[in-house]
């Protein structure tokens, strides 16, 4: 029984009622019992107390007089009663009403909550009304969105994932078949080119690995002063022999007096590497690439521009979603990655509260990447 009134909302509206009707019919018990013969006599026009009225009285007319206040409180209670009755029938009827009309919604939401941790995510409710059950309602929806939205990004990227790692397995797997066949020679440029291959899924696993930590934001920043001249002048350091090699120029433009950012060194070099590979990947032979320093208000910027191939507009707003790259297969014969590091170093930008933006005039144009960091006050 008590179990009943417990998981059922009709059944404790009800109760609720029924305590109110309850109190309410003591009280105007009582209240008659303690104001109602006074009342009665002076309303009778006795004019004495209801003690003295009633009880003391002696004589034909006092006798008729108790007599009739009997009767009138006899009666009295029978409407009390009646009217208890009546009231808890009304407090049934209102409760079930009442519960209905809030337990519809509450159950169309569990059934809809049930569908979704069933995976079914299209699953949207109905919002009726403002109250507070239509603004469950809707924030319910605005959950199923986000989390269809989460799933929808899991698919993705699972699926981006097999086809990234497809290519380079399938490239080692079509080669050995044809050592193993002799179709292919067993000389050192097949071994290399599997090895090259292999080193690609490698790098991909590393990227991705990477790319999941800084997108769950599962890693600590160790946040000191840095200068940002010292970390540019190791960069350009770290790229000599490559720019060496690929006949390219890499210069540094760093005015004079900067000032000092509050960010991770080895995060930031990070972010500078990534751009400056990406410049001296996509930039011909006999290119040049400059990074260059500005300080905007209170924002230090550091630009790295190259005159490489540039990119078309249309590609520029994706440049930083992960996998993606303005000609795959471009990408994949200039041995470039697999579209991940733009993403990698925007999360340890924003990271830091600062942004990062690509310009570029278009195809042959050149391209420049740029990030601002705030300066500390
Ligand atoms: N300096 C640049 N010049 C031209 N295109 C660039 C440059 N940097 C990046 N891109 C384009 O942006 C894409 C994404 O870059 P990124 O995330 O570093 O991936 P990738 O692994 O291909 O280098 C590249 O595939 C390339 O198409
Ligand atoms: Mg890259």
């Amino acid at each position: 029984m008590i179990d009943f009134f417990r998981r059922h909302l009709g059944a404790k509206l009800f109760l609720s009622y029924l305590v109110v009707i309850l109190v309410g019919a003591i009280v105007l018990g009582l209240a008659t019992r303690f104001t109602v013969p006074e009342a009665f006599n002076s309303h009778m026009g006795l004019g004495l107390g209801a003690g003295q009225g009633m009880m003391q009285g002696n004589g034909a007319g006092r006798g008729a007089m108790s007599d009739l206040f009997q009767s009138f409180q006899a009666s009295f209670n029978e409407a009390l009663l009646l009217a208890l009755l009546a009231a808890g029938v009304v407090a049934i009827l209102v409760s079930l009403l009442l519960s209905r009309s809030v337990l519809a919604p509450v159950r169309v939401l569990t059934t809809a909550s049930q569908r979704i941790a069933d995976g079914r995510y299209g699953e949207r409710v109905q919002p009726v009304g403002s109250d507070e059950l239509g603004q469950l309602a809707r924030s319910f929806n605005q959950m199923a969105e986000k989390l269809e939205q989460v799933e929808a990004m899991r698919r993705q990227l699972i699926g981006d994932v097999s086809h990234e790692l497809r290519t380079p397995l399938t490239a080692i797997k079509g080669s050995m078949e044809g050592l193993m066949d002799g179709v292919l020679p067993a000389t050192s440029e097949t071994y290399q080119q599997i090895h090259q291959e292999a080193d690609r899924l490698a790098r991909l696993v590393d990227d991705l690995q990477e790319l999941s930590r800084v997108e769950a934001g599962a890693y600590p920043l160790d946040i000191r002063s840095v200068a940002v001249s010292m970390l540019i002048q190791t960069t350009v350091k770290r790229f000599a022999a490559q720019t060496q090699s690929k006949e390219i120029e890499l210069r540094s433009d760093l005015p004079a007096g900067l000032p000092s950012v509050l960010a991770d060194q080895d995060r930031l070099a990070q972010v500078l590497t990534n751009l400056v590979g990406n410049a001296v990947q996509y930039t011909p032979k006999g290119g040049q690439v400059t990074i260059q320093v500005n300080r905007h208000g209170d924002e230090i910027h550091i630009s790295v521009i190259d005159t490489g191939i540039g990119i078309p507009a249309e590609h520029i707003p994706h440049l930083f979603t992960r996998f993606y790259r303005v000609d795959k297969s471009r990408s994949r014969q200039a041995g470039g990655g697999s579209g991940i590091g733009l993403t990698i170093a925007r999360h340890l930008v924003e990271a830091h509260g600062g942004r990062i933006w690509a310009e570029s005039a278009g195809e042959g144009q050149g391209s420049t990447f740029t990030f601002a960091l705030p300066i500390p006050k």
